[in-house]
């Protein structure tokens, strides 16, 4: 044993905990979800949700080990996410990893959230053929990095604004739908034709994306045709979206050759955007790589994974385990 590795992941609203394996499986994963915690405000409070990490970490670090049938004795170093994210929810999940480091003596590394995300298509079974194009669409990120390996990452955009989820959400607000936007839009999107020319955000030459533009032209649009079908808008809406997903990710194919491509994140789940990266692929004879859902969206598993690399890779820089992290420091 003892190559396992406890990750841990409180950047935002859900205490996550999960044992791994230098191969990516998963021994155990633990998440204690807050949606109670914030339903009634509509989206993510941040000083409650750092609280609810106090009370729910240690629990679910005990249920893991439970789980997993091992004892941190078994462990080789604890992984945890040190950003980005809201601040008072990294500091729950680095003091207790920290004071569980040196309790039990074992080495902790902070790890960069986003390696988590490009990393996690590796989780029980090794499905990445690099060089790899990732797509990171979800409510909190929307990026395209280039991988040549675990050990190169190249961050080639991200958003200047909003995120693909976070426009999802809002527009399915306006639209008077619940939240999460992302799933019942597409789903009303299917029943309507796309006839409403909204901008399709393109900002730059390069791989940046921008969507509160599109957020913005969604709101105006609504407010000058009160009468509009939502089955068009959310038509129209979802069509642009895909339309500057795709440009953005075939440029990136394009000028970065790429055995895989691979999409995580929330808005992964979309059958839209999962439709049009196929026909991509196929036009660019890239493999599609879309590992299962629940690896994609934020868990600690991926933290975990993301660990080995710097457990085995000298090549890397050891990150400290400090906050001043930029996007690209991975
Ligand atoms: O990765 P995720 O679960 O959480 C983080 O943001 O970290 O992503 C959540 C986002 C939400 O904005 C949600 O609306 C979006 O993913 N989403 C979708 C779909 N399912 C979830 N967006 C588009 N189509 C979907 N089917
Ligand atoms: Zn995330």
């Amino acid at each position: 044993m003892n190559d396992i590795v406890l990750g841990i992941e409180t950047s935002c609203d859900d205490t996550a905990v999960a044992l791994v394996d230098a191969q990516g499986s998963i021994l155990s994963s633990v998440v204690a979800s807050q949606l109670h915690v914030h339903a009634e405000f509509g989206g993510v409070y941040p000083e409650f949700a750092a609280r609810a990490h106090i009370s729910a970490i240690l629990p679910a670090v005990h249920e893991a080990f439970k789980k997993a049938q091992i004892s941190p004795n078994d462990i080789k170093a604890i992984g945890i996410t040190r950003g980005p994210g809201l601040i008072g929810s990294l500091l729950v999940g680095l003091n207790t990893a920290n004071g569980l480091g040196m309790g039990w003596g074992k080495p902790v590394i902070g790890i960069n959230h986003l390696r988590g995300h490009l990393r996690s298509a590796d989780l029980e079974q090794k499905r990445v053929k690099y060089p790899a194009t990732i797509l990171l669409v979800s409510g909190g990120h929307t990026l395209l990095a280039y991988m040549k390996s675990n050990a190169e990452i190249e961050l080639l955009g991200t958003t200047c604004d909003d995120s693909v989820g976070e426009c999802y959400d809002k527009v399915g607000r306006m639209l008077g739908l619940g939240y999460p936007g992302g799933p019942v839009v597409d789903r009303l999107a299917k029943s309507g034709v796309t006839s409403i020319p909204f901008p399709r955000p393109v900002i730059s030459k390069g791989l940046e994306f921008s969507f509160s533009g599109l957020k913005s032209a969604v709101a105006r649009y609504m407010d000058a045709n009160r009468d509009a079908l939502h089955e068009n808008i959310a038509a129209s809406f979802v069509q642009a979206v895909m339309e500057v997903l795709m440009k953005k990710s075939a440029m990136a194919l394009k000028s970065y050759p790429s055995q895989s491509f691979v999409i995580v994140g929330g808005v992964a789940a979309s059958p839209q955007l999962r439709e049009e990266a196929v026909k991509l692929c196929q036009t660019l004879d890239v493999e599609l790589c879309l590992p299962p859902l629940r690896w994609s969206t934020d868990n600690a598993a991926m933290i975990a994974l993301a660990t080995f690399d710097y457990l085995d890779l000298s090549i890397l820089k050891k990150p400290t385990a400090d906050l001043h992290l930029k996007i690209n420091d991975f």
